[in-house]
């Protein structure tokens, strides 16, 4: 598939029948993947899950997860096998941030960790840490990365949900990744979450 620049998501189904302890009890880091590409359904439900705006009150559009201050300060991005993509909570809809498999440079970027190469879609969640230090100081670095765990921990749930297997990685190279992602420099990487059909 050649890479759009943008790409409306179609709406979460968030009533799929699937109890919220079930999805607890289910997930487990999944580390193998089937070579098969997600569904924009399934990556849909993933990223809103993840950073969705689920209301909007007093001007402020909330999200999926919480965020001290409601200040946001992750950006998150989307790789598949065509391109790296940015997620845009306002719009639900992906914006193309560059063309290209950049999965095997991330995985390298990762200590060569397979997990990253061999599945469908790794989200990546970076933070630009002057949106929270800018009220908060130091401790807003602290924030950012409660809030990390946060959105990483709905994207697993829905994961789980979904039938699909996921894993957090934490052991990467911070400027490998920002290099093989092309990432604005303003924006560290603190999380990359391959998602993928579990494979038997
Ligand atoms: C902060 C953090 C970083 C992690 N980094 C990695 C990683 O780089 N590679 C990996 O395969 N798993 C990584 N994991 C997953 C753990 O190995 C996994 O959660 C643990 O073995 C428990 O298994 P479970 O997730 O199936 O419950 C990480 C988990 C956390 C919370």
């Amino acid at each position: 598939m050649a890479a759009d620049t943008t790409v409306k998501l179609p709406p979460p189904d968030i009533k799929s029948g699937f109890s919220l302890e079930e999805a607890i009890a289910k997930r487990r880091s999944v580390r193998a993947f089937v070579e098969q590409d997600l569904s924009l359904k399934a990556i849909s439900r993933l990223l809103w899950a993840g950073q969705g705006v689920t209301a909007k009150k007093g001007g402020f559009s909330f999200r999926a997860a919480p965020s001290a201050g409601a200040l946001y300060p992750m950006e998150t991005f989307a790789v598949k096998k065509d391109g790296i993509y940015r997620y845009v909570p306002q719009t639900h809809s992906l914006e193309l941030h560059a063309a290209g498999d950049l999965r095997p440079r991330l995985a390298e970027a990762a200590h060569g960790q397979t997990s990253v190469s061999g599945a469908p879609l790794a989200i990546v969640l970076c933070s630009v840490y002057q949106r929270v230090t800018a009220r908060y100081g130091e401790r807003g670095i602290r924030y950012a990365h409660i809030e990390a765990g946060h959105i990483a921990q709905n994207i697993h749930l829905a994961a789980a949900a979904l039938g699909l297997g996921s894993v957090p990685i934490g052991a990467f190279d911070d400027a490998k990744v920002k290099t093989a992602l092309k990432l604005p420099k303003d924006c560290e990487p603190l999380y990359i979450i391959p998602v993928g059909r579990p494979a038997r």
